[in-house]
Parts: structure tokens; C-alpha cells; sequence
């Protein structure tokens, strides 16, 4: 479903993917338990997000006969999650793609400012040739997809789409309109900020609960 009149957005509306963020929002699941559903659902997001992932054709023989037929090219695609809570949705989408190349970018919150802090880089090469998935399980404020969207923009990506699990209305409209040249795809809307920019009903920290920080 797209969101307002955002052409680059795209709430995802699959009852697997709600029944998965009902569960991770619960105070009561355990860091192993949220940990498989970030990647449970980062796997759905991206079977809907990346409907047009590059393909190759490659031959193959089937027992009938030999004929060409099209795999995922790899090698033209990387993945980029937002340090820390990023990474844990990586591995749901490398188990769909695993020749993706990987990327790190690293941020933190300040934590009276909200403002984002970049601290680490690594980037694939020649990201000008490959379809760049962002990942961050929240987008709060906005300013660490905003931020982190810029950056890959300035190492030359092109082609890029940002995926969270669940997003404010303030912080989706704030990187809608900074980017509006990216794919922007949403787990869940969920109603708003509270005065420490935490997502409410949100589901807490996601890098203290996927790493058991807290
Ligand atoms: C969280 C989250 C996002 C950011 C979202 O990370 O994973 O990166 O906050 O907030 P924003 O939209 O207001 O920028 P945090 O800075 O807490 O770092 P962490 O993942 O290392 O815990
Ligand atoms: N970061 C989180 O992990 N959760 C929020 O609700 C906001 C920012």
C-alpha cells in the first residue's frame, strides 16, 4: 500500500509479516526468539521489496534437456544495515541471496540531540553497478536513514531501497521527502514519537534486544 501521496513508499500489508512484528513487539520475547523473527521478517520484507532484483541467465540441465534459465546476479546486489540493529536483519536476506556482498555503516543515536553519529564505513566496491538495500528494523526521527542514505549516495550507489520493520510517521515522511529517488518499504506505520524519539507502540531498543544489551 503506498503511504500519503509518497510514490516511493511502500507499507507492506502481508498478514505473516503482522503476525511477526506482533510477536517481536512483546516485552516478553527473549533475545533468541527476537533475534529469529528479525530475520524471519527481514526475509518476508525482501521477497516483497525486491521484486526486481537483477537476473542472469545461466544453463542448467534438467533431466530432459539442457536450457537456459535466469539466477539472481549477485554480484549486483549488496546489503548495507545501519550498525547495530541493522545486522540483525541481514542474514534473512543473504539466505535468499547469498552471493550478496555486504556492507557496514555505522551510527548512533545521541541520546538528547537524537542526532545520528557515523563511527564506521565499509562499503562493496563499484556501488554504482549494484542494486544497494539499506536495512534498519526502526526508523524513529528519520536522521540515521537519512543519514546513512546520503552516504551511500556520496560512494555513488544509484539504485538503492531502504527497508525497516517499523516506522513513525514523522521519520518516514522526513526520508521520503529527503530521498524521494529511493524505494522506502515499511513493516508496519505505527502512530508516533514519544519525547525520547522512541517509536510508540514500537518494540523498545532494537539493538538492545537483538544483542541482549539490556
Ligand atoms: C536505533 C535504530 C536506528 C535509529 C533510529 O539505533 O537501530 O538506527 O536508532 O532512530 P532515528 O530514526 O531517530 O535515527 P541506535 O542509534 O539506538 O544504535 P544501536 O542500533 O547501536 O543501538
Ligand atoms: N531506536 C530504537 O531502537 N527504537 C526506537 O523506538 C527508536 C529508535
Amino acid at each position: 500500500m503506498q503511504y500519503k501521496n509518497y510514490k516511493n513508499v511502500v507499507i507492506l500489508e502481508h498478514p505473516l509479516l503482522k503476525h511477526k512484528i506482533t510477536l517481536l513487539r512483546d516485552k516478553n520475547t527473549g533475545t533468541t526468539e527476537f533475534r529469529s523473527l528479525i530475520e524471519e521478517i527481514a526475509m518476508l520484507e525482501a521477497y516483497e521489496a525486491l521484486w526486481d532484483l537483477p537476473l542472469v541467465d545461466v544453463e542448467v540441465e534438467t533431466p530432459i534437456e539442457k536450457c537456459m534459465s535466469p539466477v539472481i546476479d549477485g554480484k549486483k546486489f549488496a546489503i548495507v544495515p545501519i550498525l547495530r540493529a541493522g545486522l540483525g536483519m541481514v542474514n534473512g536476506i543473504h539466505t535468499l541471496v547469498p552471493g550478496a556482498k555486504v556492507g557496514h555503516i555505522g551510527l548512533y543515536r545521541d541520546p538528547e540531540t537524537h542526532e545520528p553519529h557515523a563511527y564506521y564505513s565499509k562499503l562493496p566496491e563499484q556501488l554504482d553497478q549494484r542494486l544497494v538495500v539499506v536495512l534498519d528494523p526502526m526508523l524513529a526521527t528519520g536522521g540515521s536513514a537519512v543519514e546513512a542514505i546520503r552516504f551511500v549516495k556520496e560512494q555513488k550507489a544509484q539504485q538503492i531501497k531502504f527497508l525497516c520493520i517499523i516506522a513513525s510517521p514523522e521519520g518516514l515522511e522526513r526520508l521520503a521527502e529527503t530521498h524521494p529517488d529511493i524505494g522506502i518499504y515499511v513493516g508496519n506505520l505505527d502512530r508516533g514519537l514519544n519525547e525520547n524519539a522512541y517509536i510508540c507502540p514500537g518494540l523498545g531498543d532494537a539493538g538492545d534486544r537483538i544483542f541482549g544489551t539490556k
